[in-house]
């Protein structure tokens, strides 16, 4: 008889997703056990503890708990979703960028600099209106439209002088005129399940900045640069984020690989818990035998 897999799921506060996550599990009637990431601890010494999980879904809202708790699992030989490379390419928008760049995927145009000097003079060259990120960040915060020259001085100031360590990597993009809205897809393995544009009067359009879900058809370019944004940062269990470029057409904005989905699941009515736990569990299969 084979043996019955055991899951893991890594959390740090349960949200809608999470209630969602662990009624599609018992649904399914699985064993797992809920790991809150603000109690749990990684004994070096002791991994066996850990080894007789077959699987860890990641769900931490910390991008650093997470990020560590994945490094610690997959080294002590245990498969994660998603693993701890995706985490570390997605979780840092440069980072993505650079892979997607690699891959040859269409995304805005970006330049990084590491010195407000160097910014201003990349900035400069872009000209105006031109976007500055965190370079880890999410829910849209901390993100900048720069409209002239006083802004670009004032704001790398700000970030030179009261910024964390992180602030002093500048990632400039290019300010798309995109049409209200950008287009959130929900990709599990090799399959695009679903997407939806976020739709907004701000030009951040994140729900939860008050964006809007409408459901988008998923036409082939979708499919198509979904597909390929993923392979190109790992794979597993993603948000791909595009926006409707007026020149290049579709363009990858970012990656997430702990998504929220409490838009996309009820506009959609397909139910994307049941399905990031359907490929939770071929990842522990695969990894059992
Ligand atoms: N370069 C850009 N041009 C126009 N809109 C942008 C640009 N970058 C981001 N946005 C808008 O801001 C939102 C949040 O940006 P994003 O890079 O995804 O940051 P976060 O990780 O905080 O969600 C996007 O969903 C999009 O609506
Ligand atoms: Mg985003």
């Amino acid at each position: 008889m084979q043996k019955r897999l055991k899951i893991g799921v890594l959390f740090s506060r349960v949200r809608v997703e999470e209630k969602w996550i662990f009624a599609a599990m018992e649904k399914r009637g699985i064993d797992y056990e809920r790991l809150d990431d603000r109690t749990i601890s990684f004994d070096l010494d002791n991994p066996s503890k850990w080894q007789t999980l077959d699987a860890v879904l990641e769900r931490s809202i910390s991008y650093n708990s997470g990020l560590y708790a994945l490094r610690t699992l997959n080294a002590f030989g245990v498969p994660t979703v998603n693993t701890a490379m995706v985490a570390e390419i997605c979780g840092d928008k440069l980072t993505t960028s650079v892979m997607l760049a690699k891959a040859g995927v269409s995304q805005p145009h970006n330049v990084v600099a590491f010195t407000p000097e160097a910014a201003l003079e990349a900035i400069e060259a872009f000209g105006y209106p031109v976007v500055l990120k965190p370079v880890v960040g999410s829910w849209g915060r901390l993100l900048a439209k720069i409209n002239d020259r006083d802004s670009a001085e004032a704001i790398l100031e700000h970030k030179a002088t009261l910024g964390s360590v992180q602030h002093s990597v500048f990632y400039i993009q290019e300010y798309i005129k995109k049409p209200g809205r950008d287009i959130r897809v929900i990709l599990v393995g090799d399959r695009v399940l679903t997407a939806i544009y976020r739709k907004s009067e701000h030009w951040i359009t994140n729900t939860a900045r008050g964006g809007e879900g409408e459901l988008c058809p998923i036409t082939p370019e979708i499919e198509a640069i979904s597909l390929a944004a993923a392979a190109a940062v790992g794979g597993g269990v993603l948000a791909i984020d595009l926006v409707e470029h007026p020149d290049k057409g579709l363009v990858v904005n970012e990656i997430n690989h702990t998504m929220e989905f409490h838009t996309a699941q009820p506009t959609s009515g397909i139910d994307i818990a049941d399905e990031i736990v359907s490929y939770t569990m071929d990842v522990a299969l695969a990894n059992s035998h």
